[in-house]
């Protein structure tokens, strides 16, 4: 279903999120046919170069990242929808011209893909220069502040210009399909409700492991960590679709109400319930050290953590989170283990197995549920474990590649003015009051993280995690 005719602003036009995602997505999703030819996409960068410049750079970044969905007639067509704008973000240059090129009455939206200090300058100028109106969406990328403080005062800073409805806080795995399909299986089934609680869930892991390391964000990644790089925004959103209770409606305040109770819920963590880790030099390159240039750095590229939340549903049930870089496998899963059976009437060699449900965010999107059965043949009752398995591709006929990428989808939600999928100010903020005395505490005294190896599961310690709780990890493959 095509959207409305827009104005879209990209501010940091000529950046690495607009070359990787925005351009690309854009595209996918004019060849997709949601994107009208009266459309406007408007670079706004400091480097000075026109129009024909832009839809240049634009074309070579989408033969790039979108290889698979070129079409010369129809990137032909996208590209007559740019132009761009040279703009001083601390300045006046660029600001006048901006306006010209904004349509009245139509919807307007102003990508800040620029790094979280010009924010200010940019909302300032876009309301002192009367650019935007009541109806305009601003789309804020993470970081979203480094700690509570810091993000209080952006919410803060951006209400100034823009009330809470305009304001689109990406957190992008809240575009991924599977994320949104455990919206859909947890509340569009029956199966699954009665049990997803702490009387019959053992415990539940999540899992974003990556295979890259940090090598050209070096300093940008040693000044976060993967506390604030992934745990605070995009594992606190899965742990908080997994956890919420059902919203009333699928409407955006609804579901964010209840991500944010979850939050809310999350008991402090205690001193013993988490890992760090550093990863070292491996055959397919540096440590983690010599990425960042610091020999002396004490920020973890890997962190394992054990939390619980407060509330009916799940006392008594923990959820195990990890992340990092430079790890065996790139994957991204969620794993429910479910209790074991009650009581075993089989004989002891034969005890069920408890089931699990995993759902596989990437690649290869899906889900599996293990289930017991009889082991088929004539060899008498013996139990075996399966997968009834779910393959989003195979199940609905559709490539991996050719769903949606994250970004497309989320930014085709700011032109609809659907903000489901995004952030509210209240729910970043309770996700740093978390995490502020976890780095906090640490980083009054940081010891080292523990080494692990480049291309391993994360240091042993993450393993002990779960083993003194008589858990183990789901193999990272
Ligand atoms: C970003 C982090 O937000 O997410 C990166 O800053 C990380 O460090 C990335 O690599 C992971 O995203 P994805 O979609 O590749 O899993």
């Amino acid at each position: 279903i095509p959207v409305e005719d827009f104005d879209l602003v990209i501010f940091g036009a000529t950046g690495d999120l607009a070359r990787r995602k925005i351009l690309p997505g854009l595209y996918r999703r004019f060849v997709a046919g949601q994107i009208q030819d009266s459309a406007r996409i408007i670079g706004a960068a400091r480097t000075d170069q026109n129009d024909a410049a832009f839809r240049e750079e634009a074309s070579a970044a989408i033969r790039e990242f979108a290889p698979s969905a070129v079409d010369e007639a129809a990137l032909a067509s996208f590209l007559k929808l740019l132009s761009y704008v040279t703009i001083d973000a601390r300045g006046t240059a660029g600001w006048d011209r901006l306006k010209s090129e904004m349509r009245p009455g139509v919807t307007a939206a102003f990508y800040f893909s620029v790094a979280p200090a010009l924010f200010g300058d940019i909302a300032e100028r876009l309301a002192s220069n009367g650019i935007t109106h009541d109806d305009s969406r601003i789309v804020v990328e993470k970081p979203f502040g480094r700690d509570l403080a810091s993000a209080k005062a952006l919410n803060k800073m951006l209400a100034r210009y823009f009330h809470e409805g305009q304001i689109y806080r990406i957190d992008h795995y809240l575009g991924k399909e599977t994320v949104q399909n455990l919206m859909a299986v947890r509340f569009a089934n029956i199966l699954f409700e009665p049990l997803w609680n702490a009387q019959y869930v053992d415990h539940v892991q999540i899992t974003v492991a990556e295979t890259v390391g940090v090598g050209g964000r070096g300093e940008y990644y040693d000044h976060s960590g993967a506390i604030r790089d992934m745990v605070q925004n995009h594992m606190m959103q899965l742990l908080c679709l997994i956890a919420m209770e059902p919203p009333y409606h699928f409407d955006p305040d609804a579901v964010r109400d209840e991500k944010l109770k979850v939050i809310r819920a999350l008991d402090p963590l205690k001193p013993g319930d988490i890992v760090r880790g550093q990863y070292l030099a491996g055959p397919d390159g540096p440590g983690y050290l010599d990425d960042v240039e610091n020999a002396e750095s004490r920020t973890e590229s890997f962190v394992a953590l054990k939390l619980t939340i407060a509330n009916w549903r799940w006392t008594g049930t923990p959820f195990y989170l990890r992340t990092g870089k430079r790890l065996r496998a790139r994957t991204s899963e969620i794993v429910v283990t479910f209790k074991e059976p009650p009581h075993s009437i089989f004989d002891e060699a034969e005890a069920p197995k408890a089931n699990q449900l995993v759902i596989k965010l990437q690649p290869n999107e899906g889900m599996h549920l293990t289930v017991m059965i009889k082991e088929p043949g004539p060899g008498g009752m013996r139990l075996v474990q399966v997968p009834l398995d779910m393959s989003f591709a195979d199940a609905l006929g559709q490539e991996g590649s050719d769903m949606p990428d994250a970004y497309e989808r989320l930014i085709m939600d700011v032109i609809r003015g659907n903000q489901t999928l995004f952030m509210r100010g209240d729910e970043v903020e309770a996700a740093w009051a978390w995490t502020d005395p976890i780095i906090s505490d640490w980083e009054a005294a940081p010891t080292r993280p523990e080494p692990y190896d480049a291309g391993s599961s994360g240091p042993e310690e993450a393993l002990r995690l779960l083993h003194r709780d008589d858990r183990r990890w789901r193999e990272i493959r």
